[in-house]
């Protein structure tokens, strides 16, 4: 047994290391790549019920006289699924803990979905949901409902664990980590980092921001582990964003995640990176005289620190104004 050993979602895995969900899972030679260097879990990258609809959609449109206008749409359904379902196999042949990954609109769709995933070898699922808020008079309440109707509609589905990934933006974090606990869901991912809009001001164009995480973009999500951890011990955390390095690993760790994802640091230094990831954690354990992960697992987390208004302070107020002094 290695000391890097963690249990998450049930699973057995040998290191707290997970390749997070992105393009970096869905090659094969990838995946070998990042199982020769140590990674304990793989999360595939998620299956878009907008994306397929989509597609399906506009094949539809343009068949529209044609008798068989029902058949078509429901052969790309069926035929983007089984590309997924036989990828989830082809990666669970070499051995490494397979999460898949949805992105929800609807229940209705994937509570047939999560079942095929589960029979083609999925450990676990991983529920990517995000509904970006665009009416002025829909209460934010009304929003999170949508989330807790999907996650009890999956979570009555299957039997393998479920998790959700959830971006830092709610009201009350630890409500929401809360409700999805009494819907039997088994971890939560924080925070998931989407995709921003960026304005190009030469050529007057809105444009893509940049796609990777920078160091800084890991504090938001060491605050709210910290926090979680502490005041909901029964879900357990993969912490993901601006883990960047085996020191950032560390912290989020010790901020009390049972898991760290990585997928910045992999696309930009290449999947067996996480061997270099891995060992710096090993000696960070032997130099403090840690034997496993869970010696250390939470340590300095909401409710073990003394002074746990380091995590509470959210402005800067007198604390910091003698800096220009
Ligand atoms: C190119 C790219 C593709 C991604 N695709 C997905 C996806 O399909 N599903 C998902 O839940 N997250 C996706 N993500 C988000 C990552 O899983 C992760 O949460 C985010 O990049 C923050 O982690 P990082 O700082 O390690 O990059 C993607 C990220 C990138 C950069």
């Amino acid at each position: 047994m290695s000391k890097l050993d963690v249990k998450y979602l049930g699973l057995d895995l040998a290191s707290p290391v997970i390749a997070g969900s992105s393009g970096v899972t869905m090659s094969i030679d990838k995946v070998k790549t990042l199982v020769d260097s140590g990674v304990g879990a793989i999360v595939l990258k998620s299956v878009f019920e907008e994306e397929i609809n989509r597609k399906a959609w506009a094949m539809e449109s343009s068949a529209e006289n044609c008798p068989e206008v029902d058949y078509i749409g429901a052969y790309i359904r069926s035929n983007s699924l089984d590309n997924y379902l036989e990828y989830i196999m082809k990666v669970k042949k070499t051995g490494i803990p397979v999460i898949a990954s949805i992105s929800c609109v609807s229940s209705k769709e994937w509570t047939s979905f999560t079942k095929l995933i589960k029979s083609a070898g999925a450990d676990a699922l991983e529920l990517n949901m995000f509904f970006l808020p665009l009416n002025r008079e829909q209460k934010g309440g009304k929003y999170e409902s949508i989330y807790y109707d999907i996650a009890n509609d999956v979570v009555s589905t299957v039997d393998i664990p479920v998790s959700v990934k959830i971006g830092p933006v709610f009201t009350n974090i630890l409500n929401v980590v809360w409700e999805f606990y009494l819907r039997k869901i088994r971890g939560v991912v924080m925070f998931n980092r989407f995709y921003e809009p960026e304005i190009d001001i030469n050529r007057l164009e809105t444009v893509s921001g940049e796609i990777f995480s920078n160091p800084s973009d890991l504090r938001q999500a060491l605050r709210w582990v910290a926090i979680v951890s502490a005041e909901i011990p029964q879900v357990e955390i993969s912490a993901s964003t601006g883990i960047l390095n085996g020191p950032a690993a560390v912290k989020q760790l010790l901020a009390g995640a049972t898991t760290v994802q990585m997928v910045s640091a992999l696309y930009q230094n290449g999947p067996a990176y996480v061997a270099t990831v891995n060992r710096f954690i090993s000696e960070w354990m032997d130099k403090n005289g840690f034997a496993s992960v869970s010696d250390f697992r939470g340590k300095l987390n909401y409710s073990k620190i003394t002074s746990p208004e380091l995590y509470e302070r959210s402005q800067f107020m007198k604390y910091f104004s003698n800096r220009d002094e």
